[in-house]
Protein backbone atom coordinates (compact mmCIF):
# COMPACT_ATOMS: atom_id res chain seq x y z
CA UNK A 1 0.00 0.00 0.00
CA UNK A 2 1.40 3.63 -0.99
CA UNK A 3 2.05 5.77 2.14
CA UNK A 4 1.07 9.15 -0.56
CA UNK A 5 -2.57 8.29 -1.98
CA UNK A 6 -3.20 11.27 -4.42
CA UNK A 7 -7.73 11.47 -5.19
CA UNK A 8 -8.42 12.83 -7.88
CA UNK A 9 -11.84 12.35 -10.18
CA UNK A 10 -13.79 14.87 -12.19
CA UNK A 11 -15.33 17.36 -10.17
CA UNK A 12 -18.23 16.86 -8.29
CA UNK A 13 -17.89 12.63 -8.37
CA UNK A 14 -16.61 12.75 -4.50
CA UNK A 15 -13.14 13.61 -4.52
CA UNK A 16 -13.31 14.81 -0.96
CA UNK A 17 -15.76 12.89 0.26
CA UNK A 18 -13.54 9.74 -0.47
CA UNK A 19 -10.05 10.97 -0.17
CA UNK A 20 -11.71 11.09 3.47
CA UNK A 21 -13.08 8.07 4.02
CA UNK A 22 -10.04 6.65 2.84
CA UNK A 23 -8.27 8.58 5.64
CA UNK A 24 -10.53 6.81 7.91
CA UNK A 25 -10.28 3.82 6.52
CA UNK A 26 -6.52 3.70 6.55
CA UNK A 27 -6.08 4.95 10.13
CA UNK A 28 -6.72 1.24 11.24
CA UNK A 29 -4.92 -0.48 14.37
CA UNK A 30 -3.54 2.49 15.60
CA UNK A 31 -2.59 4.20 12.41
CA UNK A 32 -1.80 7.69 11.64
CA UNK A 33 -3.07 9.34 8.96
CA UNK A 34 -2.57 12.68 7.33
CA UNK A 35 -5.48 13.75 4.83
CA UNK A 36 -4.34 16.85 3.23
CA UNK A 37 -6.38 19.72 1.03
CA UNK A 38 -4.91 21.77 -1.80
CA UNK A 39 -7.00 23.93 -3.38
CA UNK A 40 -8.12 26.33 -0.37
CA UNK A 41 -11.72 25.06 -0.15
CA UNK A 42 -12.36 24.04 3.12
CA UNK A 43 -13.66 21.18 1.68
CA UNK A 44 -12.06 18.71 4.60
CA UNK A 45 -13.54 20.97 7.54
CA UNK A 46 -17.03 20.98 5.73
CA UNK A 47 -17.45 17.64 6.01
CA UNK A 48 -15.97 16.76 9.36
CA UNK A 49 -18.48 19.46 10.65
CA UNK A 50 -15.62 21.75 12.42
CA UNK A 51 -14.29 25.68 12.01
CA UNK A 52 -11.86 25.99 8.84
CA UNK A 53 -8.63 24.39 9.31
CA UNK A 54 -5.56 26.46 9.77
CA UNK A 55 -2.12 25.63 8.64
CA UNK A 56 -1.42 23.21 10.80
CA UNK A 57 -1.77 19.86 11.30
CA UNK A 58 -4.76 18.80 14.03
CA UNK A 59 -6.66 15.82 14.42
CA UNK A 60 -9.74 15.80 13.27
CA UNK A 61 -11.09 12.27 13.77
CA UNK A 62 -10.77 9.00 15.23
CA UNK A 63 -11.53 6.00 13.04
CA UNK A 64 -12.86 2.55 14.16
CA UNK A 65 -10.05 1.21 16.16
CA UNK A 66 -8.61 3.56 17.01
CA UNK A 67 -6.41 5.30 14.72
CA UNK A 68 -5.61 8.76 14.16
CA UNK A 69 -6.84 11.07 11.06
CA UNK A 70 -4.56 14.83 11.20
CA UNK A 71 -5.85 17.08 8.64
CA UNK A 72 -4.26 20.04 6.59
CA UNK A 73 -5.03 22.60 4.56
CA UNK A 74 -1.48 23.47 2.70
CA UNK A 75 -1.46 27.08 1.95
CA UNK A 76 0.59 27.97 -1.08
CA UNK A 77 1.95 31.11 0.41
CA UNK A 78 2.41 29.86 3.95
CA UNK A 79 4.40 27.01 2.26
CA UNK A 80 6.29 29.08 0.76
CA UNK A 81 7.42 31.34 3.22
CA UNK A 82 8.46 27.92 5.45
CA UNK A 83 10.59 27.25 2.39
CA UNK A 84 12.32 30.72 2.16
CA UNK A 85 12.89 30.18 6.20
CA UNK A 86 14.40 27.12 5.34
CA UNK A 87 16.48 27.61 2.46
CA UNK A 88 17.72 31.13 3.39
CA UNK A 89 16.78 31.88 6.86
CA UNK A 90 14.46 34.63 5.82
CA UNK A 91 12.78 35.18 9.36
CA UNK A 92 11.38 38.37 9.19
CA UNK A 93 12.52 39.32 6.25
CA UNK A 94 10.13 36.70 4.91
CA UNK A 95 7.15 38.25 7.17
CA UNK A 96 8.05 41.68 5.26
CA UNK A 97 8.47 39.84 1.77
CA UNK A 98 4.58 38.78 2.45
CA UNK A 99 3.97 42.48 4.00
CA UNK A 100 4.77 43.73 0.62
CA UNK A 101 2.61 41.08 -1.42
CA UNK A 102 5.84 39.71 -3.07
CA UNK A 103 4.69 35.88 -1.76
CA UNK A 104 1.21 36.46 -3.32
CA UNK A 105 2.89 37.76 -6.29
CA UNK A 106 5.44 35.02 -6.89
CA UNK A 107 2.77 32.47 -6.46
CA UNK A 108 0.10 33.68 -8.56
CA UNK A 109 2.81 34.44 -11.18
CA UNK A 110 4.25 31.26 -11.36
CA UNK A 111 1.58 28.56 -11.02
CA UNK A 112 4.41 25.71 -11.05
CA UNK A 113 5.89 27.08 -8.26
CA UNK A 114 2.60 26.67 -6.35
CA UNK A 115 2.12 23.41 -7.21
CA UNK A 116 5.77 22.36 -6.40
CA UNK A 117 5.61 24.19 -2.88
CA UNK A 118 1.64 22.23 -2.37
CA UNK A 119 3.43 18.51 -3.77
CA UNK A 120 6.68 19.51 -1.84
CA UNK A 121 4.56 20.04 1.67
CA UNK A 122 2.75 16.71 1.26
CA UNK A 123 6.14 14.74 0.39
CA UNK A 124 7.37 16.42 3.30
CA UNK A 125 5.00 15.16 5.77
CA UNK A 126 5.25 11.43 3.69
CA UNK A 127 8.80 11.35 4.69
CA UNK A 128 9.01 12.59 8.24
CA UNK A 129 10.70 10.90 10.82
CA UNK A 130 10.05 11.33 14.56
CA UNK A 131 12.87 11.05 16.73
CA UNK A 132 12.97 7.66 16.79
CA UNK A 133 13.03 7.23 12.97
CA UNK A 134 9.34 6.49 12.53
CA UNK A 135 7.48 7.51 10.07
CA UNK A 136 5.33 9.96 11.98
CA UNK A 137 2.25 9.45 9.64
CA UNK A 138 1.37 5.99 8.02
CA UNK A 139 -0.28 7.39 5.11
CA UNK A 140 -0.67 10.71 3.68
CA UNK A 141 -4.10 11.30 1.09
CA UNK A 142 -4.38 14.06 -0.89
CA UNK A 143 -7.98 15.49 -2.11
CA UNK A 144 -6.12 16.34 -4.92
CA UNK A 145 -7.27 19.04 -8.05
CA UNK A 146 -9.93 17.21 -10.86
CA UNK A 147 -8.82 15.16 -13.51
CA UNK A 148 -8.03 17.80 -16.13
CA UNK A 149 -5.53 18.92 -13.84
CA UNK A 150 -3.84 16.25 -11.89
CA UNK A 151 -1.42 15.54 -14.07
CA UNK A 152 0.14 18.79 -14.55
CA UNK A 153 -0.43 18.97 -11.25
CA UNK A 154 2.06 16.22 -10.06
CA UNK A 155 4.25 16.77 -12.96
CA UNK A 156 6.26 19.56 -11.00
CA UNK A 157 9.42 18.86 -13.02
CA UNK A 158 7.92 19.96 -16.44
CA UNK A 159 6.18 22.96 -14.42
CA UNK A 160 9.16 24.25 -12.95
CA UNK A 161 11.95 23.64 -15.55
CA UNK A 162 12.05 27.13 -17.61
CA UNK A 163 11.70 28.82 -13.92
CA UNK A 164 14.46 27.14 -12.31
CA UNK A 165 17.29 24.93 -14.24
CA UNK A 166 19.44 24.60 -11.04
CA UNK A 167 19.26 25.77 -7.26
CA UNK A 168 16.52 25.11 -4.51
CA UNK A 169 13.50 25.31 -6.44
CA UNK A 170 14.93 22.89 -8.61
CA UNK A 171 16.29 20.65 -6.23
CA UNK A 172 13.13 20.79 -4.81
CA UNK A 173 10.96 19.70 -7.50
CA UNK A 174 13.74 16.82 -8.55
CA UNK A 175 13.05 15.76 -4.48
CA UNK A 176 8.93 15.75 -4.92
CA UNK A 177 9.14 14.09 -8.54
CA UNK A 178 11.51 10.95 -6.96
CA UNK A 179 8.31 10.46 -4.45
CA UNK A 180 5.53 10.84 -7.00
CA UNK A 181 7.01 8.52 -9.09
CA UNK A 182 7.69 6.40 -6.77
CA UNK A 183 5.66 2.95 -5.81
CA UNK A 184 5.29 5.19 -2.79
CA UNK A 185 3.27 6.92 -4.59
CA UNK A 186 -0.54 5.97 -6.09
CA UNK A 187 -3.10 8.51 -7.72
CA UNK A 188 -6.92 7.06 -7.97
CA UNK A 189 -9.45 8.55 -9.65
CA UNK A 190 -13.05 8.65 -8.24
CA UNK A 191 -15.82 8.63 -10.79
CA UNK A 192 -19.35 7.42 -11.47
CA UNK A 193 -21.64 5.07 -13.46
CA UNK A 194 -21.81 7.63 -16.08
CA UNK A 195 -21.11 8.84 -19.10
CA UNK A 196 -18.87 11.68 -19.13
CA UNK A 197 -16.87 10.66 -15.58
CA UNK A 198 -16.11 7.58 -16.87
CA UNK A 199 -14.50 9.02 -20.35
CA UNK A 200 -12.70 11.37 -17.88
CA UNK A 201 -11.16 8.53 -15.87
CA UNK A 202 -9.86 6.90 -19.01
CA UNK A 203 -8.24 9.82 -20.62
CA UNK A 204 -6.97 10.72 -17.09
CA UNK A 205 -5.48 7.68 -16.54
CA UNK A 206 -3.76 7.68 -20.06
CA UNK A 207 -2.52 11.19 -19.37
CA UNK A 208 -0.92 9.94 -16.07
CA UNK A 209 0.55 6.43 -17.52
CA UNK A 210 2.18 8.91 -20.41
CA UNK A 211 3.74 10.94 -17.98
CA UNK A 212 5.03 7.97 -15.89
CA UNK A 213 3.27 8.60 -12.73
CA UNK A 214 1.68 6.03 -10.74
CA UNK A 215 -1.93 5.44 -11.65
CA UNK A 216 -3.64 3.26 -8.36
CA UNK A 217 -7.22 2.46 -8.88
CA UNK A 218 -10.64 3.65 -10.17
CA UNK A 219 -13.42 4.43 -6.92
CA UNK A 220 -16.60 3.92 -8.48
CA UNK A 221 -18.74 5.79 -6.02
CA UNK A 222 -22.08 6.60 -5.48
CA UNK A 223 -23.32 3.12 -6.80
CA UNK A 224 -26.84 2.64 -6.21
CA UNK A 225 -28.07 -0.90 -5.79
CA UNK A 226 -29.93 -3.01 -8.35
CA UNK A 227 -32.97 -3.46 -7.25
CA UNK A 228 -34.13 -6.67 -9.75
CA UNK A 229 -32.67 -9.88 -10.55
CA UNK A 230 -32.05 -10.22 -14.48
CA UNK A 231 -35.37 -11.19 -14.95
CA UNK A 232 -37.09 -9.15 -13.67
CA UNK A 233 -35.10 -6.52 -15.36
CA UNK A 234 -35.95 -7.97 -19.07
CA UNK A 235 -39.47 -8.16 -17.57
CA UNK A 236 -39.47 -4.37 -16.81
CA UNK A 237 -37.38 -3.29 -19.75
CA UNK A 238 -40.02 -4.39 -21.97
CA UNK A 239 -43.99 -4.57 -22.39
CA UNK A 240 -45.32 -5.97 -19.64
CA UNK A 241 -48.04 -4.41 -18.96
CA UNK A 242 -51.01 -6.61 -19.19
CA UNK A 243 -49.27 -9.07 -17.77
CA UNK A 244 -48.15 -7.41 -14.55
CA UNK A 245 -52.13 -5.79 -14.42
CA UNK A 246 -53.13 -9.68 -14.42
CA UNK A 247 -50.65 -10.91 -12.07
CA UNK A 248 -52.04 -7.84 -9.91
CA UNK A 249 -55.58 -8.37 -10.50
CA UNK A 250 -54.75 -11.98 -9.40
CA UNK A 251 -53.58 -11.10 -6.50
CA UNK A 252 -56.49 -8.74 -5.52
CA UNK A 253 -55.26 -5.44 -6.51
CA UNK A 254 -58.16 -4.32 -8.16
CA UNK A 255 -59.86 -5.62 -12.06
CA UNK A 256 -58.01 -5.90 -14.51
CA UNK A 257 -60.59 -4.42 -16.83
CA UNK A 258 -59.25 -1.45 -18.90
CA UNK A 259 -59.14 1.25 -16.40
CA UNK A 260 -59.66 -0.49 -13.72
CA UNK A 261 -57.54 -0.16 -10.44
CA UNK A 262 -54.64 -2.43 -11.80
CA UNK A 263 -54.29 -0.92 -14.72
CA UNK A 264 -54.06 2.63 -12.88
CA UNK A 265 -51.74 1.12 -10.53
CA UNK A 266 -49.59 -0.46 -13.13
CA UNK A 267 -48.73 2.18 -15.05
CA UNK A 268 -46.26 4.40 -13.05
CA UNK A 269 -44.54 1.19 -11.45
CA UNK A 270 -44.32 -0.24 -14.92
CA UNK A 271 -42.42 3.24 -15.81
CA UNK A 272 -40.16 3.01 -12.77
CA UNK A 273 -39.33 -0.45 -13.11
CA UNK A 274 -38.41 0.87 -17.29
CA UNK A 275 -36.38 3.57 -15.57
CA UNK A 276 -34.43 1.48 -13.54
CA UNK A 277 -33.66 -1.32 -15.98
CA UNK A 278 -32.77 1.14 -18.39
CA UNK A 279 -29.95 2.41 -16.04
CA UNK A 280 -28.97 -0.64 -14.76
CA UNK A 281 -28.44 -1.03 -18.90
CA UNK A 282 -26.21 2.31 -18.88
CA UNK A 283 -24.57 1.22 -15.80
CA UNK A 284 -23.07 -2.06 -17.28
CA UNK A 285 -21.82 -0.30 -20.37
CA UNK A 286 -20.03 1.92 -18.04
CA UNK A 287 -18.30 -1.17 -16.07
CA UNK A 288 -17.10 -2.64 -19.24
CA UNK A 289 -16.15 0.84 -20.59
CA UNK A 290 -14.03 0.92 -16.69
CA UNK A 291 -13.29 -2.71 -17.16
CA UNK A 292 -11.30 -1.71 -20.30
CA UNK A 293 -8.82 0.77 -18.48
CA UNK A 294 -7.78 -2.40 -16.84
CA UNK A 295 -7.70 -0.79 -13.24
CA UNK A 296 -8.92 -2.32 -10.55
CA UNK A 297 -11.86 -0.65 -9.17
CA UNK A 298 -13.43 -0.35 -5.54
CA UNK A 299 -17.52 0.17 -5.84
CA UNK A 300 -18.95 2.46 -2.43
CA UNK A 301 -22.53 2.86 -1.97
CA UNK A 302 -24.60 5.82 -2.64
CA UNK A 303 -25.86 7.13 0.55
CA UNK A 304 -28.73 9.20 1.03
CA UNK A 305 -28.76 12.77 0.27
CA UNK A 306 -26.44 15.24 2.53
CA UNK A 307 -23.91 12.78 3.52
CA UNK A 308 -23.29 13.37 7.01
CA UNK A 309 -20.46 12.11 9.79
CA UNK A 310 -21.92 8.43 9.97
CA UNK A 311 -22.13 8.27 6.09
CA UNK A 312 -18.53 9.22 5.90
CA UNK A 313 -17.44 6.16 8.30
CA UNK A 314 -19.95 3.98 6.34
CA UNK A 315 -18.07 4.78 3.30
CA UNK A 316 -14.88 4.26 5.08
CA UNK A 317 -15.74 0.85 6.37
CA UNK A 318 -16.69 -0.08 2.74
CA UNK A 319 -13.43 0.62 1.76
CA UNK A 320 -11.83 -1.08 4.51
CA UNK A 321 -13.60 -4.12 3.35
CA UNK A 322 -12.00 -3.39 -0.08
CA UNK A 323 -8.66 -3.33 1.25
CA UNK A 324 -8.63 -6.16 3.39
CA UNK A 325 -9.64 -8.64 0.55
CA UNK A 326 -7.03 -6.52 -1.81
CA UNK A 327 -4.61 -8.17 1.22
CA UNK A 328 -5.73 -11.55 1.43
CA UNK A 329 -5.47 -11.57 -2.37
CA UNK A 330 -1.90 -10.64 -2.10
CA UNK A 331 -1.49 -13.10 0.87
CA UNK A 332 -2.68 -16.02 -1.49
N1 LIG B 1 -21.28 7.85 -1.74
C1 LIG B 1 -22.02 8.97 -1.67
N2 LIG B 1 -23.35 8.91 -1.45
C2 LIG B 1 -24.09 10.03 -1.37
N3 LIG B 1 -23.62 11.27 -1.54
C3 LIG B 1 -22.31 11.41 -1.80
C4 LIG B 1 -21.43 10.27 -1.87
N4 LIG B 1 -20.18 10.73 -2.13
C5 LIG B 1 -20.27 12.07 -2.21
N5 LIG B 1 -21.53 12.49 -2.01
C6 LIG B 1 -22.02 13.87 -2.04
O1 LIG B 1 -21.75 14.42 -3.32
C7 LIG B 1 -21.40 15.79 -3.23
C8 LIG B 1 -20.05 16.03 -3.87
O2 LIG B 1 -19.06 15.38 -3.11
P1 LIG B 1 -17.61 16.00 -2.91
O3 LIG B 1 -17.67 17.40 -2.43
O4 LIG B 1 -16.82 15.02 -2.10
O5 LIG B 1 -17.13 15.96 -4.42
P2 LIG B 1 -15.79 16.59 -5.05
O6 LIG B 1 -15.42 15.72 -6.19
O7 LIG B 1 -14.79 16.81 -3.99
O8 LIG B 1 -16.35 17.97 -5.57
P3 LIG B 1 -15.46 19.23 -6.10
O9 LIG B 1 -15.06 18.87 -7.49
O10 LIG B 1 -16.41 20.35 -6.01
O11 LIG B 1 -14.29 19.34 -5.16
C9 LIG B 1 -21.44 16.14 -1.75
O12 LIG B 1 -22.68 16.72 -1.47
C10 LIG B 1 -21.31 14.79 -1.06
O13 LIG B 1 -21.94 14.78 0.20
MG1 LIG C 1 -13.77 18.54 -3.37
Amino acid sequence: MSRLQVVSGKGGTGKTTVAAALALALATEGKRTLLVEVEGRQGIAQLFETEALPYEERKIAVASGGGEVYALAIDAERALLDYLQMFYKLGSAGRALKKLGAIDFATTIAPGLRDVLLTGKACEAVRRRDKKGAYVYDYVVMDAPPTGRITKFLNVNDEVAGLAKFGPIHNQAQAVMRVLKSPETAVHFVTLLEEMPVQETADGVAELRAAELPVGKVLVNMVRPQLLDEEALRAAAGERRTAVAQALSAAGLGGARRGGHAERLVDPLLEQAAEHAQRVELEREQREALAGIGLDTYELPMLGEGLDLAGLYRLAAALRTHLGADRAQGAA
